[in-house]
């Protein structure tokens, strides 16, 4: 992948510019790269084999079949969807539905076979879906996904929706600009949908990520492709280590999706997960609440008078948060929890004392 030197430079960081930073970054990568090989070659590995590839042709339902049973008789996840999915791609579709009848009773090529060989190998090393096809729909975008970037999950689609309502809704007295700031960003999912939703926003993303090449190079694709580089701006911390003195000031909204895992549950991941995300995404702690605690903690510093703090957490949480926050930052009043979706996790909403609901 190669960037132009001006699809660069709209990247600010403190003290650092961003081609320096890549090409630190590259060099490291290029040191490890060995090692990283050997650790990647081992996590693809397939512990049980793939079906013999067929002797003869084969169509692209007979493959969903054979694949589906594989995938059953060896305990992958969601065997019917991730075959789906593998086959879809390669015959250039997102999903099998909008693959014409006809295309699936049709034999496939020898190549075509191989392929579909080698994705569903590297599924049946328990490889995400998400991972195998190398890229996830979010919202109405598209991303590209490379392990170990967390995969964006559909319930931060509601916390998305849940923002832009409100910044539509409540846009600030004084802002004509919204500024809002993401914590922890990922692929960069919650920020696109915000810069892409809303013309007039601008987004701050703090990241923490030690291949933050990689991160950057799969964000950076996606900003400069949908021309919203001029309203971003990128700081690699650690808020935990970090105090973020006067980075930030005046923001209308923080957003985060933070690691709220308890660490106990850690042990309970699937291998999908456990051994293809990034830990450092999901554990938040004996409690869940490390990195919540500091984001509460250092928010009323930055947020303006009017602003909101929006946070996915676990369904244990918000009792939790509610307390903390009483007991430890009085500058910031418990708005309100919503239930997702999918039940497993709630929206919490937090804002500034100031702000007039
Ligand atoms: C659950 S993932 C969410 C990613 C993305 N926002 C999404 O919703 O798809 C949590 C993100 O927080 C980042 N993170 C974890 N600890 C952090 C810290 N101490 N400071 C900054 N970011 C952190 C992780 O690298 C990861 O990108």
């Amino acid at each position: 992948m190669k960037f132009s030197q001006s699809s660069l430079t709209w990247y600010t960081f403190p003290n650092l510019s961003l081609q320096h930073l890549l090409q630190r970054e590259y060099t490291n990568t290029c040191k490890g790269r060995y090692l990283k090989k050997e650790i990647w070659r081992c996590l693809t590995r397939p512990t049980c084999s793939a079906p013999a590839f067929p002797a003869g042709r084969i169509t692209a339902l007979q493959a969903l079949d054979v694949w589906k049973r594989h995938f059953v008789e060896n305990g992958v996840t969601e065997p019917e969807q991730s075959s789906q999915y593998i086959i879809a791609h390669l015959l250039g579709a997102k999903t099998i539905e909008s693959v014409e009848q006809q295309r699936l009773a049709e034999f496939l090529s020898k190549e075509e076979t191989q392929q579909v060989w080698r994705l569903c190998s590297k599924r049946l090393s328990r490889m995400p879906v998400q991972f195998v096809i190398e890229e996830w729909d979010f919202r109405d975008l598209t991303l590209k996904m490379r392990p170990p970037v967390f995969i964006p999950r559909p319930e931060t689609e509601e916390l998305v929706e849940l923002v832009l309502t409100d910044l539509q809704n409540h846009p600030g007295s004084t802002e004509t600009t919204p500024t809002c700031l993401e914590v922890g960003c990922g692929s960069g999912a919650i920020s696109l949908s915000l810069l892409k939703s809303l013309p007039q926003v601008k987004v701050t993303l703090s990241m923490i990520f030690k291949n933050i090449f990689l991160v950057l190079l799969l964000c950076c694709c996606f900003f400069c492709r949908l021309g919203l580089q001029d309203r971003l701006k990128v700081y690699h911390m650690d808020v935990i280590k970090e105090q973020m003195p006067g980075l930030f000031s005046s923001i209308s909204v923080l957003v985060s999706n933070p690691p709220y895992l308890f660490s106990e549950d850690m042990a309970t991941l699937e291998p999908e997960i456990s051994r293809f995300e990034d830990r450092a995404a999901l554990d938040g702690g004996e409690d869940g609440l490390n990195v919540i605690r500091q984001i509460l903690t250092l928010a009323p510093d930055f947020l303006s008078n009017r602003g909101r703090i929006y946070l996915e957490v676990d369904p244990r949480h918000p009792a939790l948060i509610r307390r903390w926050v009483e007991d430890n930052v009085e500058e910031l009043r418990f708005v309100e929890t919503r239930q997702d979706v999918s039940g497993k996790s709630v929206l919490q909403r937090d804002q500034h004392t100031f702000q007039e609901f």
